[in-house]
């Protein structure tokens, strides 16, 4: 059993939310979910059979009552990190992977992608439209994790252009990062093509693989 943070970004996959956080609590690990402000629009966090669920408000409990920061309170990004195991995003859409390429952390979920260690296990299962999949960004921000995870490497390797292939480099190369390379599928927006979420069972054996390497 592990302590698994899964964290949920505004994508139409996130409407799965509900039977990924069953499947793992199902496979008997202890799960805390974060919500992106936009997750929370395609499904209801009710849903979920915990309470454990994490918004951005709660980073700053003090300042919806006008109070401030008191010395000695909780970081809540920094002790989500050290509780958990590993980081699960899915679906990771393609703002919050941009904002993990850059460093970016304006919500809960980015400042816990920043304060996560590089030797601790991160699995990210991307979710968008096949064009925003295809945007030359996509890669870029492959790139750039593949970059920021991949201290290990003694020599520099090429690196492809298409965003697939960056998945694959990643997988191969990145010890503890796991990217689930998307599915071509008829998505929800109506255009079929590559960019939907893999399967659910998919995520729940990757974190199994990633918790055991
Ligand atoms: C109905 C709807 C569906 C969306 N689906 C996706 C998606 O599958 N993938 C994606 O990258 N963005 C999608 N977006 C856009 C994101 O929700 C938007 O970029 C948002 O700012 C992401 O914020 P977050 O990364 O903080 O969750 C969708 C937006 C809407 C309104």
């Amino acid at each position: 059993m592990a302590k698994v943070l899964l964290g949920v970004t505004g994508s139409v996959a996130a409407i799965r939310t509900p039977l990924l956080y069953e499947s793992l609590a199902q496979g008997g690990h202890d799960v805390r979910v974060v919500l992106t402000e936009s997750a929370e629009y395609f499904f209801d966090a009710r849903a979920l059979a915990t309470e454990a669920v994490f918004r951005d408000a709660d980073e700053w409990p003090r300042r919806r009552h006008g109070e401030r920061y008191q010395r000695d309170d909780p970081v809540l990004h920094i002790e989500l990190r050290r509780w958990a195991d590993l980081l699960l995003v899915a679906p990771l859409d393609a703002h919050t992977l941009a904002k993990f390429a850059l460093g970016l952390c304006d919500n809960l979920l980015s400042c816990i992608y920043r304060a996560w260690e590089r030797d601790r296990p991160i699995v990210l299962a991307p979710a968008m439209n096949t064009t925003m999949w295809d945007h030359p960004a996509t890669a870029r921000h492959l790139r750039q994790l593949f970059i920021d995870h991949s201290t290990f490497l003694s020599e520099p390797l090429s690196m492809p252009a298409e965003a697939s292939a960056l998945c694959e480099l990643v997988n191969q190369h990145c010890p503890k990062l796991r990217v689930l390379t998307p599915v071509v599928k008829r998505l929800a927006c109506g255009d079929e093509g590559m960019g939907a979420m893999v399967e659910v069972n998919t995520i729940v054996a990757a974190v199994e693989a990633a918790l055991a390497s």
